[in-house]
């Protein structure tokens, strides 16, 4: 069975067919073509699925696409702006929150969704935030300097 799923994603509306067992990543990979949501573990362990739905970070990779109907879905391709970096992907880059890269996309898929309601978020609040997110390489005190550094960004105003 197929569905005709319309959303919102990365703000602009779009209208497309999809199997209804299709899931929310592989509608966005491969047929919105926005590869920058990563498939890790497949199995809603890893995080490098996230993406926000409704505002909210969500495993892509354990959501059906045609749960989103009606729904306002972004990724990490719709954060940068005119090609300047947003604060959360400026603040990786600040302070190496990224080595391999590979978690990155969800990690700060995730970030954003902390920000957007808690820009002075305490290291708990960063930490309970990133909590269904795996890396493999930095050992996380990277990531969480990265996050806090985009927060007082945000705070003071310097938000991309
Ligand atoms: S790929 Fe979705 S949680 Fe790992
Ligand atoms: S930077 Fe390599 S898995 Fe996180």
């Amino acid at each position: 069975m197929k569905t005709v799923l319309s959303l919102k994603l990365n703000g602009r509306d779009r209208d497309d067919v999809v199997p209804d067992n299709m899931l929310l990543v592989d509608y966005l990979r491969e047929v919105a073509g926005l590869t920058g949501t990563k498939i890790g573990c497949d199995g809603g362990e890893c995080g490098c699925c996230t993406v926000l739905v409704d505002g909210n970070a969500r495993h892509s990779c354990l959501t059906l696409a045609a749960t989103c109907g009606g729904s306002d879905v972004e990724t990490v391709e719709a954060l940068d702006s005119n090609g300047r970096l947003s604060d959360i992907q400026q603040g990786f880059h600040e302070k190496l929150g990224a080595q391999c890269g590979f978690c990155t996309p969800g990690m700060i898929m995730a970030a954003e969704g902390l920000l957007r309601e808690n820009s002075s978020p305490t290291e708990t609040d960063i930490k309970g935030a990133l909590a269904a997110n795996i890396c493999r390489c930095t050992g996380y005190i990277k990531i969480i300097e990265a996050v806090q550094w985009a927060a007082e960004q945000r705070r003071e105003g310097k938000a991309a």
